[in-house]
C-alpha cells in the first residue's frame, strides 16, 4: 500500500490578490501533487468555517503533516474521516475548511497519480458515475453582477447554458458568444469585467441584462439562467417573485439559484411548485454541498437542483455524498468554481467524474477562469483516447 511521505503547505495569491493555500504531498514512492484552495466572497451562514491561511500553513506543517505520515492515502473515505476527526467540530472552525479541503484534495490527486489514472476517473470511481463528454454543459457567467462587480445590477450571475454538446463544441460556442458580446459592448461602453470574467458593465435593469443575453441565446441555441444569491438581494420577495415569473415566461430562464435568503426555504417550494420541471430551482447557500441540509430542503421540496462545491464542506468524501443525495432525489447537478479561484483546475475533474449535468466555471476570460475551459478540453482528449 502507497503511504503518505509528506504533507506541507505554502501561501499562494488567488485571483483577488488574496492569499490562499496550496499543499503539497509526496508518497513513499516519490510522487507528488498538489491541490490550490479557493475561496467564495458570497458565502452561505452553514458553510465550513475558513481559517486565517497563515494558521492553515502552520497547521498543516506542523500538525496534519506528523498525524498523516506513513498513512494509506488510497482509502479516501478514511483519510477524510481521520481529518474530521482532528477537527472536532461541527463546522471544521478548529482545523479550518481550507486545511482540511486542501489536504482532502491533495491526497486525492496524489492516490489517482499512484494509480496512474487521471483526476477525473478516480473521482469517477469514488462516485460510481458513468462519464461522459457530454457531462458537464457549461454555465457561463457572462455578465456579473451583485458583490462580483462594480455595476449597478443587483443579480450576481447572468448564466449562458450549453445544451447536449461534447465539451469541445460547448467550449467553442461560449468562447464565440464571449466575443460578439465584447465586440458588442466596445461599441457603447468599456469591457470591464467582474470577478468571474464576465462583463461587469452597468445596465438599465437587471431585466435589460436578461434581455440582452437572451438575444444572443436565441440566436445560438443557448439556455438562461441567472445566480439571484439572493443572500445579499435586498428586494422584497414579491418583487423577486413577479420578476422570476417574467423572466422566466418572457425570456425563458430555466434556472434560477437561490431566488431567495437562506432562511427562506418555503419562498423556494413556492416557485418549485408553481413551474414544475420547466424551472430548475437550485440551492447554493440554501444547501452549501451539506447532505443533511439537502435533506431538509428535499422535505420540504424547495429546489429540483443544487450546486455542488466541494470548499462549502470542506472534504471530498463528504461532497461525494451530497452529490449521491442529489441523485437520489434525481437532482440536477451542477458543480461550481468560487469566485476566488486560483489557476487550479481539480473542479473540472470532479465535476467530470461525478458526470455532473452542469459546471459554473465563469466567463472564458481570467486566467483561472481559462484554464478550467482548458481543462474541459484536455480531458475530452483524455476521454477519447480511452475509448
Ligand atoms: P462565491 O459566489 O464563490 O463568491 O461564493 C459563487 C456563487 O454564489 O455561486
Ligand atoms: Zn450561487
Amino acid at each position: 500500500m502507497p503511504k503518505v511521505d509528506s504533507i506541507s503547505a505554502e501561501k499562494i495569491l488567488n485571483s483577488r490578490g488574496d492569499w490562499t493555500i496550496k499543499v503539497n504531498v509526496v508518497s513513499d514512492k516519490g510522487n507528488q501533487e498538489s491541490f490550490s484552495v479557493p475561496e467564495g466572497k458570497s458565502r452561505g451562514s452553514m458553510e465550513a468555517r475558513i481559517i486565517n491561511p497563515d494558521k492553515a500553513i502552520d497547521l498543516i506543517n506542523k500538525k496534519i503533516a506528523k498525524e498523516f505520515r506513513g498513512f494509506d492515502f488510497t482509502d479516501q473515505s478514511r483519510v477524510d474521516a481521520r481529518l474530521i476527526e482532528l477537527d472536532g467540530t461541527k463546522n471544521k472552525s478548529n482545523l479550518g475548511s481550507n486545511t482540511i479541503l486542501g489536504v482532502s484534495f491533495a491526497l486525492a490527486r496524489l492516490a489517482a497519480k499512484e494509480e496512474g489514472v487521471p483526476f477525473w476517473k478516480y473521482i469517477s470511481k469514488l462516485s460510481k458515475a458513468k462519464v461522459s463528454d457530454k457531462k458537464p454543459q457549461i454555465f457561463a457567467n457572462m455578465i456579473n453582477g451583485g458583490v462580483h462587480a462594480d455595476n449597478n445590477l443587483d443579480i450576481q450571475e447572468f448564466l449562458l447554458l450549453t445544451k447536449n454538446s461534447t465539451f469541445r463544441k460547448s467550449v467553442e460556442k461560449i468562447v464565440k458568444v464571449f466575443q460578439q458580446i465584447k465586440l458588442d459592448l466596445e461599441n457603447t461602453t468599456s469591457i470591464a469585467v467582474g470577478d468571474e470574467g464576465g462583463f461587469a458593465v452597468s445596465f438599465r435593469t437587471d431585466g435589460a441584462a436578461i434581455k440582452y443575453l437572451h438575444s444572443f441565446a436565441k440566436k445560438n441555441n443557448l439556455g438562461v439562467g441567472i445566480d439571484a444569491a439572493a443572500n445579499n438581494l435586498n428586494w422584497i420577495n414579491l418583487r423577486s417573485k413577479m420578476f422570476y415569473k417574467r423572466i422566466h415566461n418572457k425570456f425563458g430562464v430555466s434556472y434560477i439559484e437561490d431566488p431567495f435568503r437562506e432562511n427562506e426555504a418555503r419562498h423556494f417550494s413556492k416557485l418549485v411548485s408553481k413551474f414544475g420541471k420547466s424551472l430548475s430551482v437550485s440551492g447554493d447557500d440554501l444547501t452549501v454541498t451539506s447532505s443533511s441540509l439537502i435533506e431538509e430542503a428535499h422535505q420540504m421540496s424547495a429546489i429540483n437542483a443544487v450546486i455542488i462545491k466541494p470548499n462549502q464542506i470542506g472534504t471530498l468524501t463528504e461532497a461525494l455524498e451530497a452529490v449521491k443525495l442529489a441523485r437520489k432525489y434525481e437532482y440536477q447537478i451542477i458543480a461550481s468554481h468560487r469566485s476566488g479561484e486560483t489557476n487550479d483546475t481539480s473542479i473540472v475533474d470532479f465535476a467530470v467524474g461525478i458526470a455532473a449535468d452542469g459546471i459554473k466555471i465563469g466567463a472564458p476570460n481570467r486566467g483561472e477562469r481559462v484554464a478550467k475551459y482548458n481543462r474541459l478540453l484536455e480531458i475530452e482528449g483524455e476521454l477519447k483516447g480511452r475509448r
